[in-house]
């Protein structure tokens, strides 16, 4: 992914974030009605639910990550397929249009959080959340993201949040994983 996001960031978020959220949901579930679900039915069947915040939160967590993680990729950025492309024009007006409204989206995220491509009734929308809220428990259908945690791009970019959004939009974005997601 360098130089967009270099190795080192890669290695952490990967290897340490994405990993202790992994380590934190296998010691909360175990032993609970919870281990043998799949991870879509632990986030469904915690959210919002008092007491359950912790298990929500990794396996949230868990989620976004292996979603994002898809979303990049050596050969994305760059235009769209047509598919998607026409998709994106008949919801934003323009593929340009588009990414500058995901950008402000991801950049103006208050703290930690995710920038989403989600279908929504047919129509394809931009949405943000917070900390590790995912649509998926709202309905809606995601489709791209792009992490806006510090973790994400702080030793590659430090507080300059809007050219790792950027960067990611224009070089790694995986549009193909978007027109898998459409179905
Ligand atoms: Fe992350």
């Amino acid at each position: 992914m360098e130089p967009i996001i270099s190795a080192k960031t890669l290695s952490f978020h990967y290897g340490r974030h994405h990993k202790a959220y992994v380590d934190n949901l296998n010691k909360l579930i175990a032993g609970t009605e919870y281990a043998d679900l799949s991870l879509e039915e632990i986030i469904k069947g915690t959210v919002e639910q008092f007491g359950k915040v912790a298990i929500y939160n990794n396996a949230a967590q868990i989620w976004n990550h292996t979603f994002y993680w898809n979303c990049l990729s050596k050969k994305g950025g760059g235009e769209p397929p047509a598919a998607l492309k026409h998709k994106i024009e008949a919801s934003f007006e323009s593929v340009d249009a588009f990414k500058k409204e995901f950008a402000a989206a991801a950049v103006s995220q208050f703290g930690s959080g995710w920038a989403w491509l989600i279908l929504e009734d047919g129509k394809l929308k931009v949405v943000k959340t917070a900390n590790a809220e995912v649509p998926l428990t709202t309905g809606k259908k995601p489709l791209l993201t792009i992490d806006v945690w510090e973790h994400a791009y702080y030793l590659d970019y430090q507080n300059r949040r809007p050219d790792y959004v950027n960067a990611v939009l224009d070089k790694l974005i995986n549009w193909e994983f978007a027109l898998q997601n459409i179905g």
